[in-house]
């Protein structure tokens, strides 16, 4: 060899060497963060695989994958753990069964639109303008642009299009689908049914659903149920989310999943209107979550080159229990979904006088509350109902948004003035989407509400909905209040709305498009708030429905916090904050200490108990101070003053729930921060019997060698060393001297090596 020979070598070499160091950096890369992290195993992306025309999705945890079969439709393929590219080969249809379930039902696509002999749930179901009422949907073309997926589909035979979007949200392990119908022909189509998207599970014999039940005070109950064949329908048709049901839910494997451990498949509609969940079985073995606009009494005519865009449904797979689902979501709808995400802005302490005056509201009344609030460290004062209009119960003045002048007789200033004085900022409710009938508004403008002309209109707190669907009330609505906003230097508005609709009516729109009210009453909504929080980028809001009824991620992209429930009873609390942090991250639960004997239940319980239960999600104080006695405000002084050592950490940092309130008496969480340097758990004894013992409770998440200094809020903790290590926390664990009834204690630990 030649020394030109020898040096071609040595580059060759070097080549190689140099590929191969690029190549292990890339490994460590991608494959150490998999192991501290189940999310980081595979770098999320969309992949499109062209011959043999297959999309695989690797979104967190679940490889996600679907394909175009022989017959032209997109055909549903995997959604479970991690799977490669070179897993999949082409898609083939599935055989009918006999003559009865032909492969058209069998085979599970995408979006199925009903027709060519579809039993299972369809995504579409529509009427042509010929009367024809079938849409067969084939594949036409698609758009990958880095994490976005377009999938354009037609009927057969119309120029009906779908076009399919998928997103994957790198780091968060969620997939988000939604579908935009498109009318491209020449008349009008009447759509029925339009759901966002149908999600398929693998064919398995024991799935158990979750999901989340409730009414007035009694919202966010956790229901689990083994699912067995045929359709479980979860919905609202109130026109709002609603508290009947809540649009979230989990599938995971009946004795393999619990907490920590076995799949669980989960989702939730970005939604605040009607919605409807369909979680089908079917006698082959098959598993699918339909879920869209609710298709009770729906009705959307698309004009010619018209097109009618579903909500997002977002969805995630995990093989690490139910409680690695939540903590999926929360950190999505922190990163992803809330204003200001990924960082929202930590949610101050609030005090709200509803319980402590509820219509009595006038200036030296909330003076007196805001002083005795500042002292104990509250750092929001947030007046609520009664400030406006002829407002001194519920029968009359919603609607009239001015300041009552018997009441505030130099307006608001003077009060916000003194607010921001005692160094907090200031809250106002607001209820815009309603009026009572003894009000000016209505007086002024009876055809502004929901209403079957010439049929009774049917009261719900003395009050009827207005028409958001209407431009013109929109258009009233945000007016008011950006005028409001711009007047007074509002930290936050608390934004109601207490009854669900009745005669859903909108007469002023053509008859074949009033059934549009279910779509287009919330869109303006969301315009409203969309553009008050552009004009005033500053303003917070707290999204509130008589406590829990409209909570949802179409929401929770537009409130900074939400008020579950109008249930401030702390024992009750714990179950429903236990439901609640299944599909929501506490950073946006509120959660007051109110007095006792408690105004929904008469259980009182102590002071100390109400402020941890509270301060497991975000801490506010609803009770009337002037009653306080000094003890109580030297527990209040000094829970306060925790808490904000550990808000952080509770509001924004990692779940754990360690002991549910529903299986026993004692329950506890933990919560470790992001940054893994602060751990914080809570443990609640609701009632002792026979002098049972406390369970030794062992922490999850944390590094065993790391070692963390030890600060408990009282004398509970048994295990005072002063400095205690990860191992020691999770394999031994720590025990509590918890006792009799509605004890509770809160630890902090802080990481020092
Ligand atoms: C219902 C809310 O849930 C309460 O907190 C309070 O704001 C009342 N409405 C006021 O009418």
């Amino acid at each position: 060899m030649n020394a030109n020979g020898v040096a071609s070598s040595l580059r060759a070499l070097l080549e190689r060497l140099r590929l191969r160091a690029i190549l292990a950096f890339l490994l460590v890369q991608i494959f150490v963060p998999c192991l501290s992290s189940p999310l980081a195993c595979a770098a999320d992306s969309i992949v499109f695989v062209e011959k043999e025309k297959l999309w695989i999705v690797q979104s967190g945890e679940a490889t996600y994958a679907f394909g175009v079969n022989e017959r032209g439709e997109l055909q549903h393929l995997y959604w479970g753990k991690h799977m490669g590219a070179q897993d999949f080969t082409s898609t083939h249809s599935l055989p009918g069964w006999a003559s009865f379930d032909l492969s058209t039902t069998t085979t599970p696509q995408e979006y199925p639109g009903w027709g060519a002999g579809l039993y299972t749930e369809p995504a579409l179901k529509l009427t042509l303008a010929n009367g024809n009422r079938e849409v067969v949907l084939h594949y036409v073309d698609h758009k990958l642009e880095d994490n976005d997926l377009e999938i354009t589909l037609k009927d057969e035979i119309s120029a009906l299009y779908v076009h399919l979007h998928y997103r994957v949200y790198p780091g968060n392990g969620i997939l988000e689908r939604s579908a935009r119908i498109e009318n491209g022909t020449s008349d009008a189509v009447s759509l029925e049914s339009a759901q966002s998207a149908s999600w398929t599970l693998p064919q398995d014999g024991s799935y158990r659903l979750h999901y989340l039940t409730g009414r007035w005070a009694g919202e966010w109950q956790l229901q689990t149920e083994r699912l067995q064949v045929g359709k479980r329908v979860i919905e609202s048709r109130r026109g709002s989310t609603g508290n009947e049901a809540n649009p979230w839910f989990a599938i995971d494997h009946v004795d393999e999943t619990d907490e920590s451990h076995g799949p669980v498949w989960f989702g939730e509609l970005g939604w605040s209107g009607s919605w409807r969940f369909t979680i089908e079985r079917t006698p082959s073995g098959q598993c699918r979550v339909v879920g869209g606009f609710n298709p009770f009494d729906f009705g959307y005519r698309l004009a010619p080159g018209e097109s009618l865009q579903t909500p997002p449904f977002y969805a995630g797979f995990t093989d690490a229990g139910l409680g690695e689902a939540s903590r999926i979501l929360h950190r999505f709808q922190l990163e992803r979904i809330l204003p200001g995400s990924p960082h929202p802005p930590l949610r101050p302490v609030l005090y709200n006088s509803w319980e402590a005056t509820e219509f009595n509201t006038d200036e030296a009344g909330q003076m007196a509350l805001a002083e005795k609030a500042s002292r104990l460290g509250v750092e929001r004062f947030v007046v609520d109902d009664g400030w406006f209009g002829q407002r001194n119960n519920d029968h009359s003045g919603l609607g009239d948004w001015y300041v009552n002048p018997r009441k505030f007789p130099h307006g608001l200033k003077p009060l916000i003035e003194r607010v921001h004085q005692l160094g907090m900022d200031f809250g106002l409710w607001v209820e815009p989407e309603m009026v009572n009938p003894d009000s000016d508004l209505y007086r002024a403008h009876p055809d502004w509400v929901m209403n079957f002309p010439g049929r009774p209109r049917t009261e719900g707190r003395n009050q009827l909905v207005l028409n958001l669907a209407r431009d013109d009330v929109k258009e009233y609505i945000f007016s008011w209040l950006d005028r409001l906003v711009a007047d007074n230097d509002i930290a936050l508005l608390k934004w109601d709305y207490n009854r669900n609709w009745s005669e859903p009516g909108w007469p002023e729109a053509a008859p074949a498009d009033q059934k549009k009210i279910w779509v287009r009453y919330v869109q303006n909504l969301y315009d409203i708030i969309d553009r008050l929080r552009s004009r005033h980028p500053r303003l917070q809001i707290e999204g509130c429905s008589g406590g829990g009824a409209r909570v949802d991620s179409g929401m929770l992209r537009r409130v900074d916090q939400v008020w579950p429930s109008d249930n401030t009873d702390a024992l009750d609390r714990l179950t429903i904050q236990y439901g609640f942090t299944q599909a929501y991250t506490p950073h946006v639960m509120m959660a007051w200490v109110t007095d006792v004997p408690n105004g929904i239940d008469g259980r009182a319980t102590p002071i100390g108990f109400r402020f941890l239960v509270a301060m497991t999600g975000s801490l506010g104080i609803g009770g009337n101070l002037n009653k306080w006695t000094d003890d109580e405000n030297a527990v209040a002084s000094k829970m306060i003053s925790f808490y904000k050592q550990i808000r952080a950490t509770v509001q924004d940092g990692i779940l754990f729930r360690l002991g549910s309130p529903i299986e026993s008496d004692f329950s506890a969480v933990q919560y470790v921060s992001q940054d893994s340097h602060q751990v914080v758990v809570f443990a609640f004894l609701h009632s002792q019997q026979f002098g049972r013992s406390m369970p030794q409770l062992h922490l999850r998440g944390l590094a065993e060698d790391a070692m963390y200094s030890v600060s408990a809020i009282d004398d509970k903790l048994v295990d005072q060393t002063g400095k205690l290590s990860g191992a020691y926390l999770m394999h031994h664990g720590i025990r509590l001297r918890l006792r009799g009834d509605y004890d509770a204690t809160a630890i902090k630990f802080d990481r020092v090596r």
